[in-house]
């Protein structure tokens, strides 16, 4: 099961702002998000869950936190407090690539795990105070980019599998 970090990153390298504001909205960039997870799993943490503001549609949400009563407040997600359940329950599902889909906190965690990164630069620097972790060229190699007109798709693999 592959495991794939999704993020949009300004030039800058900020992701978003704590008070749960998104810095910038792009259909573009989100059509793109939408179309790429479509029909997979997408995890992530409690606080990019409550900026979606719902579930996403075609995929199945899994939401990471401690809060057991999360699931109880939402139809159609899937809650565990531990990432590696996470992992497992969809393993057991068989599926071929789960999503990792933020947010700050968690990005760091995932990168530890996965296989493989689809980021998308954005064109403008944005106001924020939580920012996409740096990304370390031993560990990870560019594959290939796709230029659109708001942003650039950069597509990673680790160094070692190729
Ligand atoms: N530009 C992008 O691509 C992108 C993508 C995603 C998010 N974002 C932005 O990032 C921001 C959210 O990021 P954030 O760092 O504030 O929060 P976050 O990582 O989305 O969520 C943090 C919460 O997740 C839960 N959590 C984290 N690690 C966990 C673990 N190992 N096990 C169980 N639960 C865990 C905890 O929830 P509890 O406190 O409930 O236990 C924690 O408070 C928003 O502004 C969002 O818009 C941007």
């Amino acid at each position: 099961m592959k495991k794939i970090i999704i993020a949009a990153v300004a030039k800058n390298g900020v992701i978003g702002r704590s008070n749960g504001e998104m810095p910038w909205h792009s259909k573009q960039e989100f059509s793109h998000f939408k179309k790429t997870t479509f029909g997979s799993p997408i995890i992530m943490g409690r606080k990019t869950f409550e900026s979606l503001g719902s579930p996403l549609k075609d995929r199945l949400n899994i939401i990471l936190t401690k809060d057991k009563e999360l699931k109880n407040r939402f139809e159609d997600i899937i809650v565990f407090d531990k990432l590696t359940e996470a992992y497992s329950f969809c393993e057991n599902k068989n599926y071929e690539k789960i999503f990792l889909i933020g947010g700050g906190s968690l990005f760091p965690v995932f990168m530890k795990d996965a296989d493989e990164m689809i980021i998308s630069i954005m064109d403008f620097n944005a106001e924020g105070d939580i920012y996409f972790p740096q990304i370390d060229d031993n560990i990870w190699k560019i594959n290939s980019k796709d230029k659109r007109s708001e942003f650039e798709i950069i597509y990673y693999v680790r160094n070692n599998e190729q």
